[in-house]
């Protein structure tokens, strides 16, 4: 029996029948039966903005798949490369069209020449290195002009193939730069983790060769940051997107959304946190501050994960074995602290605020020695799959250029005076 909900509209009397499909309202249908009267939806918390087979997530049960594949069995089971492939393509590959992907991806990985020496190297000495990604990114389009077109199935597949394997190297080559490093050059001997790692940390050495538990803990770690539907950074991408500007534009735009603190930001703020608490004992008194209302309890609360994040769950343990290599990370034990009494405070339970997934990802990255300046960097590089996999969809879907309304709250008309009159 389809749904329905019936609405009074007590200016006329006129009773509506306004048509329920997959639990919301299309606004085609209000538009028609209620002409003029809009939604107000400022964050956009109770409007869907487009449709998509890419991931699921119910916030209440802490459920989160992509392509239909739970996140559990993805972190447990596939690889970052695998993931990458599932998202843009729909299905796992057979081992044929792994080998072929992770061939091009390998050989995608060189950037041109200039923009190491004549864009990246023309940054201020201490540049931040997610401003260098945001513009290195952008600046991609310049070198590529057949990213315009974008209707040509070969050409996106390529710009495709391109960003997700050049990420790493403008990432890593963003950090030598701020830290005054030569640039290291991909290896292509390597998976994608351990080169990465390689054009981070190598110095003088012939070939670096990974930690190999390091080089599958960051595997998860991407894994686990691929996707996640309509956040703040893809829907970033979506919106550029659906002006038809290149993938390149269109990715700058979704770094710079993932750029703030209360997106990709975050884990950074939690070390900053966990940091100026300094030690066990203080955590009660930062607990009682936050409830206060003097700011808020980094990497806890998310807008859908009303229960425990589960990229969460999996990052803790993940934790435990990054920290048989490298040692644990000293903030460790205040983070368990906060947790333990966040999770039994009414405040926190009321409000259904939970560990998110940039609650213990930063302890990890410290620990392995990455700067916290990094951390957003290390967010981008696996979204960008993520990313191109909505952008294709959207164009797929021939979806409609993204403009929402406003409700003019300002000054009614009123006449010019000149400025000698003021
Ligand atoms: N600490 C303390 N109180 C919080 C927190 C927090 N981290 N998060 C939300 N609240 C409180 C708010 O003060 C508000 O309380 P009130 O109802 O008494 O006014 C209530 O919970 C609801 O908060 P909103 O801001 O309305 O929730 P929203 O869904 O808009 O925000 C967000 C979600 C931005 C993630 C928020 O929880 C937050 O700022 N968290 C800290 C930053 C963070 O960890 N961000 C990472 C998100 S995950 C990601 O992007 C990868």
């Amino acid at each position: 029996m389809p749904e329905s909900i019936t609405i009074t509209d007590n200016r006329t009397g006129n009773q509506l029948e306004i048509p329920i499909a997959h639990g919301g309202v299309a606004a085609s249908e209000w538009q028609k039966l209620l002409p003029g009267i809009w939604f107000y939806d400022p964050g956009f918390t109770a409007t869907a903005a487009c449709e998509s087979t890419i991931t699921y997530l119910d916030g209440d049960a802490g459920i989160l798949r992509y392509r239909g594949y739970p996140i559990e069995v993805l972190a447990e089971r596939s690889t970052y490369l695998e993931v990458a492939y599932l998202l843009l393509h729909g299905e796992l590959p057979t081992a044929a069209e792994f080998d072929a992907w992770r061939h091009e991806i390998t050989y995608h990985t060189y950037i041109h020449e200039n923009v190491r020496k004549r864009f990246l190297e023309g940054f201020h000495y201490d540049a931040h290195p997610m401003g260098m990604l945001v513009s290195a990114v952008a600046a991609l389009s310049t070198f590529y002009l057949d990213a315009k077109d974008i209707f040509d199935a070969e050409s996106r597949r390529r710009q495709i193939i391109r960003l997700i394997a050049k990420m790493p190297t403008l990432a890593a080559a963003a950090h030598r730069f701020s830290v005054g490093m030569p640039f290291v050059y991909p290896d292509n001997s390597l998976d994608f983790c351990a080169n990465f790692l390689s054009m981070m940390w190598k110095v003088a050495e012939p070939r670096f060769d990974a930690n190999p538990t390091l080089a599958r803990a960051l595997d998860i770690l991407f894994i686990l940051h691929a996707d996640h539907e309509q956040n703040c950074s893809t829907t970033a991408m979506r919106v550029v997107g659906s002006s038809h500007a290149d993938p390149y534009s269109c990715c700058a735009a979704a770094c710079a959304a993932l750029y703030g603190p209360r997106h990709g930001g975050a884990n950074e703020a939690v070390i900053r946190m966990l940091t100026e608490i300094g030690s066990f004992e203080n955590v009660p008194a930062f607990v009682e501050s936050v409830k206060q209302g003097h700011g808020r309890l980094q990497g806890f609360g998310h807008r859908v994960y009303k229960s425990y994040d589960p990229r969460a769950k999996i990052i803790k343990r993940t934790a435990e074995e990054v920290f048989s290599i490298t040692g644990k990370n000293p903030l460790l034990d205040i983070a368990l602290k906060l947790e333990e009494i966040a999770l039994q405070d009414e405040y926190f339970t009321s409000r259904r605020l939970y560990p998110n997934v940039d609650f213990y990802s930063g302890l990890i990255y410290q620990a392995m020695g990455f700067p916290l300046e990094m951390f957003p960097v290390l967010f981008a590089i696996p979204r960008t799959a993520g990313w191109l996999a909505h952008w294709q969809e959207l164009l797929d879907q021939d979806a409609k250029i993204s403009r929402p309304r406003q409700l003019y709250i300002g000054t009614e008309p009123r006449d010019y005076v000149p400025i000698g009159q003021r």
